[in-house]
């Protein structure tokens, strides 16, 4: 059984072709209305979406499928107190293919322990977004032409900014890729990230300043401060509108450099750059649908499998990341891994202390 937790579930040669597929998805879809016809895909949204949400639903739409699901779980037996795992069992056992979004790190990975049919990670929490690196990397090679090479800025929340992380380890798959990760102190990327990009010999460097590296970037990728994930509210008003772009910062940038955005953006993009040949975001969340459809296709057509192995049961959490889904589902296994010879939890990546 297939999934997509973590864009690492991909291998290079994995990614190339599906790029190749959302391409002539791209350019010619009408030659794929039939590609899923007769397959459901299950939506479980615990969280607000409206990008992935609803690219996902037409992607499967354009497909010829169909798609059921929630996009509040107060709609559902969540409310009665249903876990994840019942939750999960339920629904694949009426799905092909199951696409999910949670507050909690590592949810997907827990999901996928229970599930007779693929599911796919629409965000876990602060942790990963696999399938907006998949807009992400389609948007750069379909513009830029390679994703080799670049030099890339990553700027804004990258301590809770999830689809900074899944970029972050999609780039281990290409050559010659440098960063500049550029964030205030407190809202660095989490250590397990530092870890992964030292492992993987990346070239990085941390900074503060927006307006020192623009020259030097071929993408520069602004990200949104993530308000609901402070669990202090004092840190949320420091950092909130520490960076904005704006069409006078653009003016020391490359002629060609891409500025993307997973978006929703709140003030991180000033209006007037919306109309610059730069900037691509809008571009960017059209590119994600057909990089869904292409993962849809390829997850979907997959025979279910409906004898899953015993799974242990847990008593108590191992992991001290209160966002863990371990920390919301008990029973889930204390399954443990090593990184770079530290002991991680294998559901939010967390290293255990
Ligand atoms: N980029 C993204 O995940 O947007 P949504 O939260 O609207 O799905």
């Amino acid at each position: 059984m297939r999934h997509l937790i973590d864009f690492g579930d991909l291998n290079r040669e994995e990614w190339d072709a599906l790029y190749a597929r959302a391409s002539r998805m791209m350019d010619a879809p009408e030659q794929f209305i039939d590609a899923c016809r007769g397959k459901v895909a299950c939506s479980l949204f615990y969280e607000p979406s409206t990008r992935t949400n609803f690219s996902f639903q037409t992607a499967m739409l354009r497909l010829g499928g169909t798609v059921f699901g929630f996009a509040d779980p107060s709609s559902s037996s969540v409310a009665k107190g249903e876990t994840l795992k019942d939750t999960v069992k339920m629904v694949s056992g009426y799905a092909d293919v199951i696409v999910m979004r949670t507050p909690w790190e590592g949810s997907a990975k827990a999901a996928s322990l229970y599930s007779s049919v693929p599911v796919i990670n629409a965000g876990d929490g602060g942790h990963m977004h696999p399938t907006q690196t998949m807009a992400d990397l389609t948007t750069i090679t379909r513009l830029r032409g390679r994703v080799d090479g670049l030099c890339l800025g990553l700027c804004g929340d990258l301590k809770n900014g999830r689809t900074v992380h899944s970029l972050i380890k999609a780039m281990a798959k290409f050559q010659d890729i440098k960063f500049f990760l550029i964030s205030p102190r407190e809202l660095a990327v989490p250590d397990y990230m530092r870890a992964f990009l030292r492992e993987n010999s990346m070239w990085f460097t941390e900074v503060t300043s927006l307006e020192s590296v623009i020259p030097q970037l071929d993408v520069l990728y602004m990200t949104r401060i993530q308000r609901e994930r402070f669990v202090d509210p004092l840190e949320y008003e420091r950092n909130k509108g520490v960076y904005v772009l704006t069409r006078r910062k653009l003016e020391r940038a490359r002629s060609d450099m891409l500025v993307m955005h997973p978006l929703p953006r709140v003030d991180e993009i000033s209006i007037d750059v919306d109309d610059d040949p730069r900037a691509v975001y809008f571009q960017q969340a059209r590119y994600g649908m057909f990089a869904r459809m292409a993962l849809l296709e390829h997850l979907a057509l997959q025979p279910r499998q409906d004898s899953l192995p015993p799974v242990e049961i847990g008593t108590r959490p191992v992991c001290s990341n209160p966002r863990c889904i371990t920390h919301t589902e008990h029973y889930l296994p204390p399954i443990v891994r090593r990184t770079g010879g530290v002991e991680c939890c294998a559901f939010c990546d967390a290293a255990l202390r």
